[in-house]
């Protein structure tokens, strides 16, 4: 690869920061600090290298040193919080725990010109976000300050000699001002970078690379409807046309409009679909079964059986290679690209390896950004590119305990009421409605029933929950606040349309500490 290196410490921001490096058209990379660096900075056009925060401190048992090879190659190196602390504890520097600690906004004040501040004069005033509580307290001598916060405590150095710098903020976060410039600057005035990173460039690879992989082999896709798995589909049909057979097992916990919708992007791009009607065998394993965990499982190993039989039934060794839609927040977050396992990969379409089959996976080095940028140039609907994500057990997650398909159906109805309602009501006079608004959106059946009265009777019905959330990355997320007079019209209809349930409750939990499913 040609691009920028980027050293994860384990920050919950580090996947942020290749997205901002990327979004400035250039390539990058995460790796996690082990020896295999050596051999990458070998093997690579290696521009200049980040190092993330962490959520350790540097005094900690387990800290993480820099590995010492990213010195000798003398590249430009800019160290972010914790990777800031790390440098200048590779240097002997001083790290402290300090009794005041920075979280939020805070102020900054230039002391010294840097490339690094290219359109700051000394004196001039930032404002940048902080999350720290060690500071820097003794400078190595190599090193000089190049602005300090409000508390006094030192904010960016830069050492006297390499381009070497550190940032006690986070430029990568939206809330820090000049962020993004400070970013570009480090990879265009520092590092000498160039752009390799279009929607375009990355089609091409792609399509070029599928093509070298599979020859003249039968590919065999899962295609579930959600976006990654689509783009995916309609990437490999440009580049291997008829010989990719999708899959869509429609397992019985899919949403009102999922499997239309997939059959209106297999007529426009001439996708070879199968459909494989499978709810029987779903409801069967989910039968009597409560515990969420159990559940996943449970409609983790029916997806691989079905799927498995119908490759066998259908293709038996003509089948070569089974292509699936990963993205790399999947890998990084397995592990896969980083030291600090974040959670395991939970894809219901994460097919083992012991179906024989070669994986093809396409998309494996982009983000979810870059995939819906690149399913546009594709020519994939852009409503269809906006769908929030739906997680790969379905319905049975936001069932809460047994799934049956009296509950489904009364989700399902509930669901798709809220959905088309954030569809079609705008915020105010803008352009944009409420789906586009919240980052994932759905209802929840809970299995609860509470007292209500329509007509001259009393009803004794079910409890149906509405869950709206803002999220970068979905690993933290915020509940969203709906305008109430759209959620009394999304609670009305719910209670008047869908037979069974008579209440209607909003979920306002952050993510931590709730998460954004119910199970
Ligand atoms: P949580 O509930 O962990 O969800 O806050 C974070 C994001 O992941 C999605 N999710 C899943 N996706 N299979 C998936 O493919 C799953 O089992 C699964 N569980 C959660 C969830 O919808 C949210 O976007």
């Amino acid at each position: 690869m040609q691009g920028i290196l980027i050293i994860d410490f384990g920050s919950q921001f580090t996947q942020l920061i290749a997205r901002k490096v990327r979004q400035l058209g250039v390539y990058c990379e995460i790796v996690a600090p082990d020896s295999a660096i050596h051999a990458y900075l070998e093997n690579n056009t290696v521009w200049g290298i980040i190092l993330s925060g962490s959520h350790q401190s540097v005094d900690d048992a387990t800290f993480i040193p820099i590995p010492e090879v990213i010195w000798h190659t003398q590249r430009p190196v800019l160290g972010i919080c914790y990777g800031m602390q790390a440098m200048v504890k590779s240097f002997h520097g001083q790290v402290m725990a300090s009794a005041t600690r920075e979280f939020g906004y805070a102020k900054i004040q230039m002391a010294l010109e840097s490339p690094l501040f290219f359109d700051w004069q000394p004196g001039q005033e930032l404002e940048v976000w902080m999350s720290h509580s060690d500071t820097v307290h003794q400078l190595p001598q190599e090193f000089k300050c190049l602005a300090r916060s409000e508390n006094g405590f030192m904010a960016a150095i830069e050492h006297k000699q390499y381009p070497w710098f550190g940032l006690q903020f986070h430029p990568e976060v939206n809330h820090t001002q000049g962020g993004t410039k400070i970013l570009s600057n480090f990879l265009f005035k520092i590092c000498g970078a160039s752009k390799n990173w279009t929607v375009e460039d990355i089609a091409w690879q792609s399509i070029a690379s599928v093509r070298t992989q599979v020859g003249h082999g039968t590919v065999v896709l899962g295609l579930s409807g959600g976006v990654d798995s689509t783009v995916t589909a309609v990437l490999l049909q440009q580049a291997i046309g008829r010989q990719l057979h999708c899959v869509f097992v429609d397992h019985g916990m899919l949403r009102y409009n999922d499997r239309l919708e997939v059959e209106m992007i297999a007529r426009q791009f001439s996708l070879q679909v199968a459909y494989v009607d499978a709810h029987v065998e779903f409801m069967k394993q989910l039968q009597g079964i409560t515990n969420p965990e159990d559940k996943r499982k449970r409609v983790g190993k029916a997806f691989i059986d079905v799927f498995k039989h119908y490759i066998h039934q259908h293709f038996g060794v003509e089948a070569k290679f089974l292509a699936q839609g990963t993205i790399y927040p999947d890998v990084i977050e397995s592990g896969g690209g980083s030291r600090v396992t974040i959670k395991s990969h939970h894809n219901v379409g994460g097919l083992p390896a012991n179906l024989g089959l070669e994986l093809v996976e396409p998309i494996r080095k982009l983000f979810k950004d870059e995939v819906r940028s690149l399913g546009e140039k594709l020519g994939v609907p852009k409503p269809f590119l906006q769908k929030h994500p739906f997680p790969g057990p379905g319905l049975a997650v936001r069932i809460l305990g047994e799934v049956k398909p009296e509950y489904i159906a009364m989700l399902r109805q509930a669901d798709q009421i809220f959905i088309e309602t954030l569809l079609t009501e705008k915020d105010g006079d803008t352009d944009t409605n409420w789906y586009q608004k919240c980052s994932q959106a759905f209802a929840v059946f809970l299995p609860v029933k509470s007292v209500g009265v329509m007509g001259d009777g009393r009803t004794y019905e079910y409890v149906i929950a509405l869950r709206a959330v803002l999220s970068d990355d979905f690993m933290t997320a915020d509940w969203l606040d709906l305008p109430h007079s759209l959620l009394k019209k999304i609670a009305t209809r719910i209670i008047n349309e869908v037979k069974g349930v008579n209440r209607v409750v909003l979920d306002i939990s952050s993510k931590p500490p709730a998460t954004i499913e119910w199970e």
